[in-house]
């Protein structure tokens, strides 16, 4: 065994040889609020201020559905002992109507063999597909708010435990301990299931507190559903109404495993707790097997090997140690997100890289459509020519971007670093840009209802929010442009091309120009000084925003007298004028709501704010189009900026800090799209 090998043991063993020698490998959870890092968000659920939201908060007349799974799978039966977990859990929830005449369709805990669990809109609970009602797998708890006579529902308001079919096993009335399921109040609900009993048991109250009475009983042995590894989750839906789902906190634990030896697979974490890696997800169950007996053999003798393997490796020096940690965390951290794809592969999807599967050109390269046959999916595939020298930095980069996960953003599903090309595979988009939408579409006749621009809006909000402050490591986006805003299926925006610009800064080409950034999005300090921070990314938003409410660009050529016009001050100008909402996009006919529009247009006026330091925060942002927080006020009159001496930055500090451009000379090399 050579010593780099030892030496990964050793981190192994010392991870492993510490709780898991008294603990078992029950699962102990506990959420006082939602973290993004632990969780992934499925079709409309999204996270705000640590509250969970699973279905579209917004009054949009569609349907929607949405699930929230924790990352990791949690264990529920031991092959080994031929052990069957009990488990119980305990979460708040809330089921509001804003319009107290349309109901949704509730919400289910769940627990499911697989982490992509997500069903359709409708009475189908997020939970199964309307089109393959058997695909998906689960133990349900539905929380239901709508008779649905398809699945043999009682009335609309009861809970009941459903096995793989939302046809329940049996079902009970909350309103026998007077809950209203759809009243608005806090609820929280306890579900207990001991395989000892064969019982699972339902509480439900308005206090925090345990009632002594189960509202549900069922008397059912679950050892036949609840698999070697489950994810946990929660999931709702609405169909056409405005129903909101919420989940405040959560706790989750399985009990009932002994321990009976050393495993790796315990987890012991809360949210407060110490930062231990998670567990790497099973890939096989042979090396699984073989993980275990290292684990074991190591934690059996693990206090004396752990000094005499630092005493004989104390020479190996920390750079060296890093180099092999880093790596090993980076291929972890790749394998379970986004994976990496032969050149091959991409090469046929795309027809290798034909013409016709262009679907548009970026800053960073081609993007083609790519077809993979064998998997029955489309994606969109970034192609870029720029070298990439220094591989383990841009890997180091590329796990931040591949890390990056919002219902908002275009999520990153592989890359490929082959024959001096990058390539980059993203989910693909149906509905393009949304410049595209917005000027081409409505040259056809097509104009982008009202209530869709408010909810792209928003989105866009959402995950720039998420960039700036909720990340691990904030990510400046540096581009933000219609032609960067991609559309879903249901027109919600999606944030394409982060992270791009922090891999273009490890590109060392002498001949690389390119500046982030595109003519008419960059707010005056960045032109001035060529540093991108936070407050320069609002200005880019502020600009979309008015495109958005005024359907023009930001920089347009009248027709008559030939002059450019800016988006930004013909908009404050309007304002000024105290005749703001007639910048509305004439195209829209009248059709919006005036109050609505009128903050959209403030909003983006106050993000196009010259000087930077009175732009709001993407967060504060999200909450005043979120109706949480009041608007920023406006000054009647755009403020001009001078550059001065007063700015906090001094020249040096811009130009030293080598994260930029450099010279004031790259100015010039901003592309004028
Ligand atoms: C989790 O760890 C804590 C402290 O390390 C311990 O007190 C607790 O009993 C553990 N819980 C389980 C379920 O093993
Ligand atoms: C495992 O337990 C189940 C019931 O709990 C029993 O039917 C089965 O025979 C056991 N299998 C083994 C291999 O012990
Ligand atoms: C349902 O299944 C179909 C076919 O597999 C799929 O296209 C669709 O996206 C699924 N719907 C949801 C909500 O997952
Ligand atoms: C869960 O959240 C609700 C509402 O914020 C609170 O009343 C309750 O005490 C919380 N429960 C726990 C265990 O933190
Ligand atoms: C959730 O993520 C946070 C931050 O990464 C971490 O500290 C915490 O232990 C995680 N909690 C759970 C229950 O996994
Ligand atoms: C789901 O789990 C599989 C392995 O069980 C893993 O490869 C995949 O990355 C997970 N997906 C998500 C979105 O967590």
């Amino acid at each position: 065994m050579n010593p780099r090998k030892l030496l990964v043991f050793l981190i192994i063993c010392s991870l492993s040889c510490g709780p898991s020698l008294v603990s078992s490998n029950n699962v102990n959870l506990e959420f006082q609020f939602f973290n993004l890092r632990n969780l992934t968000l499925l079709g409309d659920s999204y996270l705000r201020n640590g509250v969970v939201g699973l279905t579209r908060d917004l009054e949009v007349p569609s349907s929607s559905s949405g699930s929230i799974i924790y990352n990791y799978p949690i264990a529920f039966f031991d092959p080994e002992t031929n052990v069957t977990a009990s488990f119980s859990t305990r979460f708040a929830f809330s089921i509001d109507n804003i319009n107290p005449t349309s109901f949704g369709d509730g919400l289910t805990f769940f627990l499911s063999p697989n982490n992509q669990t997500l069903g359709s809109p409708g009475g189908f609970l997020g939970l199964v597909n309307s089109s393959q009602l058997t695909k998906n797998r689960f133990i349900a708890v539905e929380f239901d708010t709508k008779l649905d006579l398809d699945f043999n529902d009682p009335d609309g308001n009861h809970v009941g435990l459903d096995i793989d079919s939302l046809i329940s096993v049996k079902t009970a009335n909350p309103m026998l301990r007077a809950i209203n399921l759809k009243s608005g109040n806090l609820i929280t609900a306890w579900i207990d299931y001991s395989n000892e009993r064969k019982k699972v048991e339902v509480f439900l109250s308005y206090s925090s507190f345990k009632p002594d009475e189960p509202l549900l009983t069922v008397d059912i042995d679950l050892s036949d559903y609840l698999k070697e590894f489950m994810f946990a989750g929660f999931s709702a839906s609405t169909e056409g109404s405005t129903e909101l789902h919420h989940i405040q906190n959560w706790s989750f634990q399985t009990t009932g495993f002994r321990p009976v030896r050393p495993r790796i697979h315990s987890h012991n974490v809360s949210d407060s707790s110490v930062p231990l890696r998670p567990p790497p997800i099973p890939v096989s169950d042979s090396g699984n097997r073989h993980h275990k007996r290292i684990g074991l053999a190591l934690g059996i003798g693990c206090p004396a090997f752990f000094c005499a393997v630092l005493v004989v490796f104390g020479w190996v020096s920390v750079k060296k140690w890093r180099g092999i940690r880093t790596d090993k965390s980076l291929k972890a951290e790749l394998v379970t997100g986004p994976r990496e794809f032969n050149y091959k592969e991409l090469k046929s999807a795309t027809k290798g890289f034909h013409q016709s599967r262009i679907l548009g050109h970026g800053a960073f390269g081609t993007v083609y459509k790519a077809f993979f046959v064998d998997l029955g999916t489309i994606s969109a595939v970034k192609r870029s020519k720029h070298s990439h020298e220094g591989k383990s930095e841009f890997l180091s980069e590329l796990s931040i971007i591949a890390c990056l996960r919002h219902k908002n953003l275009v999520q990153l599903q592989g890359w490929c670093v082959e024959k001096g090309e990058l390539l980059l595979v993203y989910e693909f988009m149906p509905n393009g840009s949304l410049d595209k939408v917005l000027y081409q579409d409505s040259e056809s006749g097509k104009t982008l209802k009202w209530s869709y621009r408010y909810n792209i809006a928003v989105g866009l909000a959402s995950a720039l929010t998420y960039l700036h402050q909720e990340c691990e490591q904030q990510v400046i986006h540096r581009d933000i442009k219609t032609s960067n805003i991609m559309l879903d299926g249901s027109y919600n925006a999606r944030l394409g091309d982060f992270g791009l610009a922090r891999l273009m800064d490890h590109d060392k080409s002498p001949v690389s120009t390119l500046t982030a950034g595109t003519m008419g999005y960059l707010a005056p300090e960045y032109l001035q000084y060529g540093k991108a921070t936070e407050k320069t990314d609002v200005f880019s938003y502020g600009v979309v925003i008015l495109e958005l409410a005024c359907g023009r660009r930001p920089i347009e050529r009248e027709e008559e007298s030939q002059k450019t016009v800016n988006l930004v001050d013909w908009v404050w100008k309007l304002y000024s004028e105290g005749k703001i909402v007639a910048a509305a996009d004439e195209r829209m006919t009248g059709e919006f709501d005036e109050a609505g529009m009128k903050k959209l247009l403030l909003v983006g006026l106050s993000c196009a704010n010259p000087d930077s330091s009175e732009r709001p925060s993407m967060r504060r942002v999200l909450q005043i189009l979120n109706n949480e927080a009041e608007p920023v006020v406006v000054p009647k009159v755009k403020p001009s900026l001078t550059f001065s001496n007063s700015l906090p930055l001094s020249i040096n500090e811009i130009f030293s800090d080598g994260e930029d451009c450099g010279s004031p000379k790259s100015q010039l090399d901003i592309r004028v799209d």
